[in-house]
């Protein structure tokens, strides 16, 4: 029997995402551990979280750094004393430099609150709203170099209706986010997701540029 696939979690803020993984992990949903949660803010609630379930936390603060290059050297050392399969950035809030992604390429998904390539960045969901889309979701993808550009794994999509404001977008948005991160998660996890040629697969198939299933 192979492993169980160690885990490493980034994240910066609540770590609702994270607390989905750890649950997923628990109940045998994904066949791995979360070995450790690093985050870069000390008051990040998710580090609570994993306390809570005796995960390892390290708390790297980018504001005691000169410069994103010397933070993110710190963070891929970090990492990598975890000897990490897999890490997964849950609201992790950082751009990261083209280094640190070459570093851990293929093993690095990101999950991302809009609909890829649309709204890349910040407040996706206003954004949205403003733009009187109809629909609206999330996308989970493997980090490359381009901001929120990498090959989309899944995506799940939830409709806009007329009365909805940022925050009920939001919530019906991260519903979504708690069922597509650990199924994807559990697919890089087992090798059948894998980043080849800069294109995402799921068991030897490429996927398209909207991931698995779109519809
Ligand atoms: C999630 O909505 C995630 O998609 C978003 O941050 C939130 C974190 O929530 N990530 C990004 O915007 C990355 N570009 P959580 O801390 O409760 O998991």
């Amino acid at each position: 029997m192979t492993e169980p696939a160690r885990i490493v979690v980034l994240i910066s803020g609540n770590g609702s995402n994270l607390q989905t993984i750890i649950d997923h992990t628990a109940n045998g949903q994904i066949d791995g551990q979360v070995v450790g949660v690093i985050s870069n803010r000390s008051d990040a609630y998710g580090l609570e979280r994993a306390a809570s379930a005796s995960i390892p936390t390290k708390v790297l603060e980018h504001a005691l750094f000169a410069n994103r290059q010397d933070y993110d050297e710190s963070l891929a050392g970090l990492v990598d004393t975890f000897e990490p399969d897999v890490i997964v950035l849950a609201g992790f809030m950082r751009i990261l430099t083209p280094q640190f992604v070459r570093r851990f390429q293929g093993k690095m998904i990101n999950i991302h609150p809009s609909l890829l390539p649309k709204y890349t960045g910040l407040n996706t969901h206003r954004r949205a709203i403003e733009a009187g889309d109809k629909e609206h979701g999330c996308s989970v993808h493997f980090v490359t170099e381009e901001l929120d550009g990498g090959p989309v794994i899944l995506q799940a999509k939830v409709p806009i209706f007329e009365d909805d404001d940022e925050q009920s977008v939001q919530q019906r948005v991260l519903e979504q986010e708690h069922r597509i991160f650990p199924l994807t998660v559990q697919w890089v996890a087992t090798g059948r997701a894998k980043l080849i040629n800069g294109i995402a697969q799921l068991d030897g198939n490429p996927l398209t540029s909207a991931g698995y299933a779109s519809d």
